[in-house]
């Protein structure tokens, strides 16, 4: 399963990177704002700041939701760097603009997809990934994790090659039931990367280790 960080922070990419289980970066307008990124040529920039540090893709939100503001929004995006995916949300117009991407070539992550309907449309229009929100899911009392088993069973009735990146990521326990499901994809924010290594025993284990090394060392 592929490790994308769900952040525009670019200290929390780094640190991800350096750990080299990084596979990609997700990014949306809240979490550019987040960052206090603002302006047409910030915003641009801290994608160009994005792509130097990770190599691999990196998810640009287009903020249009007419087709042709997607299209011109997202040809400018995709410009940028042969890694940068547009981002493009889950209606109409939006699934017309993943159809065209898909046919220039351009690769997109379709964004709030809360249902199997939704993630069937855009694996139809050739999207590259579909972006089902567990978190957002789990927090009106619906089983996010169910949805990524379901569109994983109908993604595989039909072999479409659109990778379910399951966002809205919250905690360590998303992560491994993603992985158990077959999620292709997983974006969270570091603390639940992080949260990963975190075991008692290894920390008791470690300082025992270490323990007996300095007491037979001297
Ligand atoms: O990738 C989508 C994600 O950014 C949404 O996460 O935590 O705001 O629901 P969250």
């Amino acid at each position: 399963m592929k490790f994308f960080i769900d952040t525009a922070n670019l200290e929390q990419i780094q640190e991800a990177q350096n750990m080299g289980i990084l596979d990609g970066v997700t990014t949306n307008p809240s979490l550019m704002a987040k960052e206090g990124i603002s302006g047409e040529e910030n915003i641009i920039n801290h994608y160009k700041n994005i792509c130097s540090i990770v190599d691999g893709d990196v998810s640009a939100e287009v903020i249009s939701t007419d087709f042709e503001g997607m299209v011109k929004e997202g040809e400018k995006l995709a410009a940028l760097h042969s890694n940068i995916v547009v981002k493009v949300p889950m209606i109409k117009e939006g699934v017309k603009a993943i159809k065209y991407f898909s046919s220039k070539g351009i690769k997109t992550n379709c964004t709030l997809v809360f249902s199997a309907g939704q993630a069937l449309l855009a694996a139809k229009a050739g999207a590259t990934y579909v972006s089902p929100f567990i978190g957002r899911l789990d927090d009106v009392s619906t089983d996010g994790i169910d949805l990524i088993d379901q569109i994983r069973l109908i993604y595989d009735n039909y072999g479409y090659e659109t990778q379910i990146l399951a966002a809205s990521v919250r905690h360590p326990m998303h992560i491994i039931q993603c992985a158990e499901i077959g999620a292709d994809v997983m974006t969270g924010p570091l603390s639940a990367i992080t949260a990963l290594l975190k075991h008692p025993l290894t920390d008791i284990g470690l300082e025992k280790f270490l323990a007996d090394f300095n007491k037979a060392n001297g």
